[in-house]
């Protein structure tokens, strides 16, 4: 833990439990997008599905990437990341990505993902809404917009793709 980290952030009067909950939330989500995107950028099917799967793991990454610049910030402000995996899909605010039934449709797989991201693009939305209302607190700030900015890149690359 960050004893001064934290403490400089709570003597702003940040209620830092109320943010370390916000960001297992968000860490919970992380996990669940990677999970989704792993498995789907492997049952793709069809002439397409390479070209798509590619794009489905490098945004992988980048949820995994999140993940760890979440949990190295819950540890900071002296909070935890769950222990239990169970407990990922109990907190999170998006627990889950739709696997289309037929996976050679990829139009529905890309939907689902510009889906997934849409649920991540609010839950930061909040979390920094949430923070510049209390205006004190800008390690966390910056990470968090750091993250949207990559969320909206995600939406926007299988928008592109979808070409909608
Ligand atoms: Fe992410
Ligand atoms: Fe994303």
């Amino acid at each position: 833990m960050g004893k001064k980290g934290r403490e400089v952030v709570e003597k702003a009067g940040v209620k830092v439990d109320e943010l370390i909950n916000m960001l297992k939330k968000a860490y919970a989500d992380e996990w669940i997008a990677y999970y989704y995107y792993t498995l789907l950028a492997k049952l793709v099917k069809g002439l397409e599905s390479p070209a798509i799967a590619s794009k489905i793991e490098e945004i992988a990454k980048e949820e995994l990437e999140h993940q760890g610049e979440l949990a190295d910030r819950i540890i900071q402000l002296g909070g935890e990341p769950p222990k239990r995996f169970e407990d990922l899909v109990k907190i999170a605010n998006c627990p889950y990505v739709t696997i289309p039934e037929n996976l050679g449709d990829l139009k529905a797989v890309v939907k689902a993902i510009i889906e997934a991201e849409g649920c991540a693009i609010q839950v930061y939305t909040n979390i920094l809404n949430w923070l510049m209302s209390i205006k004190n607190d800008p390690v966390t700030f910056h990470i968090v917009r750091h993250i949207l900015q990559e969320e909206v890149e995600h939406e926007d690359l299988f928008e592109t793709i979808l070409g909608e």
